[in-house]
C-alpha cells in the first residue's frame, strides 16, 4: 500500500509495460467506476456474470443476484456463521500462535460452503485450490490462471450435476435455489450458473482471507480498539469499524475496465479500447479525501470508502462479506483477552497484484 501511495502522488495516472492505464486517485477511480458508458466491464473473453457484463444484460443478472443478499436473508444466516466461527476457534490452542490469513482461509471456506450448502468434505480441496489460485495470480501466467480456474469450474459442475440427478431430492439450499431460478422466464444455463457461483466463491474466498488478515492484524496493532470491541458495540458500529480498517489497508486492490470511446481522465486522453485498472487501495488512501490516510475515523470516512466499489458494479456480496468478517472477529475477541503481533515470526506483505498480507503471525492470549 505504501508503494501505491507513492505512485498516486508521483504519477496519478500511470501506464504499465502492457499498455494498461492505472488510475490511483479517489476522483479518477470514482469517475471511471461511475461512467458505465465510456468504461466497459467487458474485459475478459470468459463469461463473467455479472462483473463482465454491461448495460441491460448486467442489470437483469444483477437483479437476480441481489435477491440472494437481501438484509433479511443475510440476517437469517448470522447464527450459522457465528457457529462456524465459534467451532473454528474451538480448534485453536489459546494461548497460542496463529497466522491470521490462514485462519481467514479456513473460515472463508467453511462460511461459504455453509452458506451455499456445499459438503464439508470439500474444505481441503478448496483450501488447496485457494493456495494454487494465489500462486497462479502472483505468477501473472495466464495459462496457469486458466488451468486453476478450470479446476474450480469442475468442482462447481460436479455439485450442479449431483443436484440435477437428485431432482426433487436435491438439498434445499442456495445452490439448488440458483439452479431453479429464472431469468426473464427461462432457466439459467449451466454455463451461467457456473459463472455466478465462480464469482461468489472463486475470487471471494481469497478476498475474505486477506480481509481477515488485515482486520486481525490491525486489531493486534491497536489493543485499545480490541478493548473497545470487547466492551460491546452495536453490529452497526462493528461494521463501520471493519470498513474503516479495510479502507486504511484495502487488500482487494483493483478491477479492470476497457474504454469504449476516447475519454479524458486525470488529465490524460485515452483512446477507445484502452485497458484501465481502477486501484481501490490507492484511492482509499488519497490524502485529498482522507487527509492523513492512517487516521482512523469510521464515521467521517464512510461516505468516501471504496472498499466495496461504487456504481452499478458495487459489490452485491458486501452484506455477506461484512457478516462473515464480523462473526470471525467477534469469535476471536470472545475467545481471547489479548491479540498481539507475534514478535518471533515475520509479517509478510502479499505480492502485487494481491494486497494485504501473505502471512500475518499473531499471538493469542
Ligand atoms: C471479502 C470482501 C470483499 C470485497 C473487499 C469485495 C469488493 C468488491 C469490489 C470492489 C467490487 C466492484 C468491482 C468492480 O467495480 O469492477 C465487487 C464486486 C462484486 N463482488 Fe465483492 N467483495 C468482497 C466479497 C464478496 C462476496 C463475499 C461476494 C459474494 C458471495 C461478492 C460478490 C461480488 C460480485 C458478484 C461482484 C460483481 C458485481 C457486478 O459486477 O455487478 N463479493 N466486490
Amino acid at each position: 500500500m505504501a508503494a501505491y501511495d507513492e505512485l498516486r502522488s508521483r504519477c496519478p495516472v500511470a501506464r504499465d509495460a502492457s499498455g494498461a492505464w492505472t488510475l490511483f486517485t479517489h476522483a479518477d477511480v470514482t469517475a471511471a467506476a461511475l461512467d458505465h458508458e465510456n468504461f466497459s466491464n467487458a474485459v475478459s473473453r470468459y463469461l463473467q456474470i455479472p462483473n463482465g457484463l454491461d448495460g441491460p444484460g448486467h442489470t437483469a443478472f444483477r437483479a437476480l443476484i441481489e435477491r440472494y443478499f437481501t438484509a433479511e436473508r443475510i440476517a437469517k444466516l448470522e447464527p450459522t456463521l457465528e457457529q462456524v466461527a465459534t467451532d473454528l476457534m474451538g480448534q485453536i490452542d489459546i494461548p497460542g500462535e496463529i497466522d491470521a490469513v490462514e485462519i481467514g482461509s479456513h473460515f472463508a471456506v467453511r462460511a461459504q460452503t455453509a452458506w451455499l450448502g456445499w459438503p464439508e468434505h470439500l474444505e481441503d480441496e478448496l483450501l488447496e485450490w485457494m493456495k494454487d489460485h494465489r500462486a497462479a495470480t502472483r505468477s501473472r501466467d495466464r495459462s496457469r490462471t486458466a488451468e486453476v480456474a478450470q479446476r474450480f469450474d469442475a468442482i462447481i459442475r460436479s455439485l450442479i450435476s449431483a443436484r440435477r440427478e437428485a431432482g426433487h431430492d436435491a438439498p434445499c439450499d442456495i445452490t439448488t435455489e440458483l439452479l431453479r431460478d429464472r431469468l426473464d422466464g427461462r432457466e439459467l444455463t449451466d454455463e451461467e450458473i457456473v459463472s455466478i457461483l465462480r464469482n461468489w466463491t472463486g475470487g471471494d474466498l481469497g478476498s475474505m482471507a486477506l480481509c481477515a488478515g488485515v482486520v486481525l492484524t490491525y486489531l493486534a496493532d491497536h489493543p485499545h480498539l480490541q478493548n473497545r470491541l470487547r466492551s460491546g458495540v452495536t453490529g452497526r458500529e462493528f461494521n463501520a469499524i471493519l470498513d474503516e480498517i479495510l479502507r486504511i489497508d484495502d487488500p482487494f486492490v483493483a478491477n479492470r475496465r476497457i474504454t469504449t470511446e476516447p475519454v479524458a481522465v486525470g488529465g490524460r486522453q485515452l483512446a477507445a479500447g484502452e485497458q484501465v485498472i481502477l486501484n481501490w487501495t490507492a484511492a482509499n488512501r488519497d490524502p485529498r479525501i482522507f487527509g492523513d490516510p492512517d487516521t482512523f475515523d469510521p464515521a467521517g470516512n464512510a461516505p468516501y470508502n471504496l472498499v466495496y466499489g461504487i456504481g452499478k458494479h458495487v459489490c452485491p456480496g458486501r452484506p455477506l462479506a461484512t457478516l462473515e468478517l464480523r462473526a470471525l472477529t467477534r469469535a476471536i475477541l470472545n475467545a481471547t483477552s489479548m491479540i498481539r503481533p507475534d514478535p518471533g515470526r515475520t509479517r509478510e506483505r502479499e505480492l502485487p497484484p494481491g494486497g494485504g498480507f501473505a502471512t500475518a503471525p499473531l499471538r493469542l492470549r
